[in-house]
């Protein structure tokens, strides 16, 4: 499909990237403290190279310069991001996907463009890597179960792919499909969800800047674990909403179902709007475990509205009752 050339973004430099290497760096210095510390931790550096396990190709992204994209938290330990994961196609247990999802084949990849767009089409995943700059962004990641996490993902606005394929004037909605292939995925066996995982947004959600069209993480491509070999990151929803491994974006006019409101529509609503004020219906949402943070006296945090982006997403949903609308 015809690709349109990028306008306006800043190319990547060597010095705007900070790869898996350095975040591991500063995770030393954090627990050691201290110039003996210091020393060691910038003195060999090639200690920190021999303990990457170094087997996925690099991927870096400039640093966002986007209202929002840096949160300052302390970023997740790469070794908890890609072990503690929801990837119900690979098993319901948080280590399951770690350990299934090794065997997804990410290439050859394609993703349909289709329904209400003047250019509907089949991308490949080689064209979707090179369709805009790269970024770095860390988000915080909100699970509706109750725990966070701080991940620098690489990726593009999902707006960039979205204003290529020339949305018509019916596109109200988009909805996410991912790979549902039973010989890859032993957790398709189970009918926890109706299988393929589809979830969806608005069209005006689907192209706020924040909406992170997602191939990497900690300078590096995705593990499959977290979704390779691209994904969705929607940092002011819970986390169920950033779909993994994406097969077909469909543009729409009526709000389209997702899994988990199929699943329990009384537990989980289309919006699902990270929302300190309106509980689960089984358990409170005012403040969150982060993930790393939970030893026995580990306090839990506030959960923040829209997980902290209300500054940025809130207009969104001016007007909206989001008791109703959750
Ligand atoms: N995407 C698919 N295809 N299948 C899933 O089960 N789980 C969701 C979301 N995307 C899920 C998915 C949930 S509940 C969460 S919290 C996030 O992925 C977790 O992303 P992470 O493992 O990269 O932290």
């Amino acid at each position: 499909m015809h690709l349109l050339r990028d306008r306006g973004f800043r190319h990547a430099t060597p010095s705007d990237i900070t790869p898996r290497a350095v975040y591991r760096q500063r995770r030393q210095l954090l627990a050691l403290g201290g110039a003996a510390a210091l020393a060691g931790a910038f003195g060999t550096n090639a200690h920190a190279q021999a303990a990457r396990p170094g087997k996925l190709a690099a991927l870096p992204g400039t640093r966002s310069a986007l209202p929002g994209a840096l949160v300052m938290d302390k970023p997740t330990a790469y070794a908890d991001a890609s072990t503690y994961n929801n990837f119900y196609e690979f098993g319901t247990e948080k280590s399951d996907p770690a350990r299934h999802a090794r065997s997804l084949k990410t290439r050859p990849w394609t993703v349909a463009v289709e329904g209400e767009v003047k250019k509907p089409g089949t991308y490949d995943i080689e064209a979707l890597l090179k369709l805009a700059p790269m970024e770095e962004r860390i988000y915080r990641l909100r699970c509706v179960e109750g725990w966070s996490m701080v991940i620098p993902w690489v990726g593009y606005s999902l707006a960039e792919l979205v204003r290529r394929v020339e949305p018509t004037g019916n596109a109200k909605f988009v909805q996410f499909v991912t790979l549902a292939d039973r010989r890859q995925m032993p957790g398709l066996a189970s009918s926890v969800l109706d299988w393929p995982y589809v979830e969806g947004l608005r069209l005006d959600e689907a192209t706020h800047p924040l909406a992170l069209l997602t191939f990497g993480m900690y300078g590096e491509v995705l593990p499959n674990q977290n979704g390779a070999p691209l994904r969705l990151v929607v940092p002011w929803k819970y986390g169920f909403k950033s779909g993994k491994s994406l097969v077909k974006i469909r543009f729409v006019d009526k709000q389209p179902k997702t899994s988990w409101e199929l699943a329990a529509p009384d537990e989980y609503g289309f919006y699902s709007n990270v929302n300190p004020q309106v509980d689960h219906p089984r358990w409170s949402q005012a403040t969150e475990r982060r993930i790393g943070e939970d030893g026995l006296l580990a306090r839990k945090r506030a959960t923040l509205m829209f997980n902290g982006y209300e500054p940025q997403v809130g207009q969104l949903y001016a007007g909206m009752d989001l008791r109703r609308q959750f």
